[in-house]
């Protein structure tokens, strides 16, 4: 469908009009020669003829003068002291006011001009209180005066305009017209204007006399409202660089809803843990309970049932060298549905996979594991938490791993980020020991913020797995909002994420280089 355009079938005669006028004469003054051709009309069709370089003009401004309905009046009948002193002269014995009314049949006039006409000493009173003329001939040069503003639009001489206008005979106004001349490209007709060179043109030759519309660089184009990038996802984004320039592989998070078996015993969270409480967990209530663990993929060979026996018995009756919890560990718990509370979930599910791999050697490979995807936290929603936020995790397996080799790590993954100087403290959680919280510096705040938590994930459950012993597995995790309500100085979080974000902080919010001030 051709695009609308604004040029009706009239600008486009009047532009042919304007050419063929100023084929006679120019140059050419539209007020003479379009008398009824709107102002916008003849700019269109102007402006089409000077992109073309056929005419160009100049727009002139002027004032002009128009009469009032009394002025009109007075162009046909003559002033209002005229009148009085015509109506007086035909009485020879004087008229009184009565008689003058209504002989002129116009009390308005009669007011007006009695008094004009004494002024002028057109007309006196006899001694009974009668009109009478007394002046021979008189030259009605109001009359003129209105006759000259009709015909001319105007007086020469400014003092009278004024005068007129002060009466309220006539008005002013402004009047744009334009002074047309021809252009270099001058024509009678407007040449067809080619927008392409067609391959059609290229081959039947009419490229050599075909006419280009020349570009107009100038032009801004329509406003383009195309999606953009949530400032999290431009964020995330960053850090899945970083993941990748360090060697690490993204985790397949696609589910939300897990088994209390991956989000919490398989991570060695005793049944009882407090996190696992309504409060801090949203259960799912239909469907009832999850499916037994099993392989989602063909190549997975691992035996679940032995993994489900390992982790009932090293939280139940304790192994591995643990004494365990020592509680009636429950398998119908393990199988309620939650919304995941973390994405290490998703981890234990990767490690329990990466057991059964075999390197050169026969064990299991070294892995570089990360994933950033939303998990629910059944919290009070406030300026700072809502009840679902993204996990940032990464996760390293490799024989001979220590921790403070790992504390190396963090400042180089962390320093990617524009943090620096960490400060590590002691921490827990059930599934990592040692465990520790990781702080940095921030500038903005001027003090220590916590940025992360991590730690060496324990024996109870990377064993129950069949990792062997000498592999260790580092893990830590943090917050996707939180560098991003840092970086883009967003103090409430409502302001990020949900329904209340404005679309223009997501349109107009910038890239971001994570590790640049
Ligand atoms: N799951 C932890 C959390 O929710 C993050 C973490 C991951 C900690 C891996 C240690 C190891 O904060």
């Amino acid at each position: 469908m051709a695009p609308p355009t604004n040029t009706t079938a009239s600008s486009e005669d009047l532009a042919t009009d304007i050419l063929a006028a100023l084929d006679k004469s120019q140059p050419l003054l539209s007020s003479d020669a379009f008398p009824s051709a709107t102002f916008v009309d003849l700019k269109a069709a102007l402006d089409r003829l000077a992109s073309r370089e056929m005419v160009r003009y100049d727009t002139i401004e002027r004032q002009e003068a128009l009469l009032e309905p009394e002025a009109e009046q007075i162009v046909a009948n003559g002033s209002h002291e005229a009148r009085v002193f015509e109506a007086l002269r035909k009485a020879v014995e004087g008229l009184s006011v009565k008689e003058l009314e209504e002989a002129i049949g116009d009390k308005n006039v009669v007011k007006i001009g009695q008094g004009k006409a004494f002024k002028e000493k057109w007309i006196s009173k006899t001694k009974d209180g009668k009109f009478t003329a007394v002046a021979d001939k008189i030259n009605d040069t109001t009359q003129e005066q209105i006759k000259t503003v009709q015909q001319t639009k105007t007086h020469p001489d400014p003092k009278i305009l004024a005068d007129l206008k002060k009466r309220k005979l006539i008005r002013t106004q402004n009047i744009f017209s334009f002074k047309i001349h021809k252009g270099p490209k001058f024509a009678l007709k407007i040449p067809e204007e080619a927008t392409d060179l067609t391959a059609d043109m290229i081959a039947s030759g009419a490229w050599k006399t075909a006419t280009f519309k020349p570009y107009n660089f100038k032009a801004l184009g329509a406003t383009q409202n195309g999606g953009a990038l949530h400032p999290l996802n431009k964020v995330r984004q960053e850090l899945r660089n970083i993941f990748f320039e360090m060697g690490f592989e993204e985790m397949p998070t696609d589910k939300f809803v897990e088994s209390g078996f991956w989000n919490f015993d398989a991570l060695f969270v005793p049944q009882q843990h407090p996190a696992r409480d309504l409060q801090d967990t949203f259960y799912i209530s239909d469907p009832k309970a999850a499916d037994f663990p099993r392989a989602d993929s063909p190549d997975d060979t691992k035996d679940y049932q032995a993994y489900w026996g390992n982790v009932k018995a090293v939280h139940q009756d304790g192994k591995y060298g643990s004494i365990g919890y020592r509680y009636p560990w429950s398998g119908d718990e393990s199988l309620r549905l939650v919304l995941r509370t973390h994405t290490t979930a998703i981890s234990a599910n990767m490690l329990h996979k990466l057991a059964a791999t075999k390197g050169p050697d026969g064990r299991p490979l070294p892995a570089r594991y990360f994933s950033i995807d939303r998990v629910f936290r059944n919290e009070t929603v406030d300026a700072t938490h809502l009840a679902e936020f993204h996990q940032v995790e990464g996760v390293i397996a490799d024989y001979g791993l220590t921790l403070g080799g790992l504390m190396e790590f963090m400042e180089i993954f962390f320093g990617k980020m524009g943090l620096h100087d960490l400060q590590f403290k002691p921490a827990y959680n059930p599934y990592t020991e040692p465990s520790m919280e990781i702080f940095a510096y921030h500038k903005g705040l001027g003090k220590l913020v916590e940025i992360g938590n991590s730690g060496m994930f324990r024996a109870e459950m990377l064993e129950s797995m069949g990792l062997p012993k000498d592999m260790r597995v580092f893990g830590w995790g943090l917050s996707l909002e939180r560098p991003t309500m840092i970086k883009y100085g967003i103090s409430n979080i409502r302001e990020l994420l949900g329904h209340k974000v404005d679309l223009e902080f997501v349109q107009g919010s910038p890239a971001v280089l994570l590790g640049q001030e």
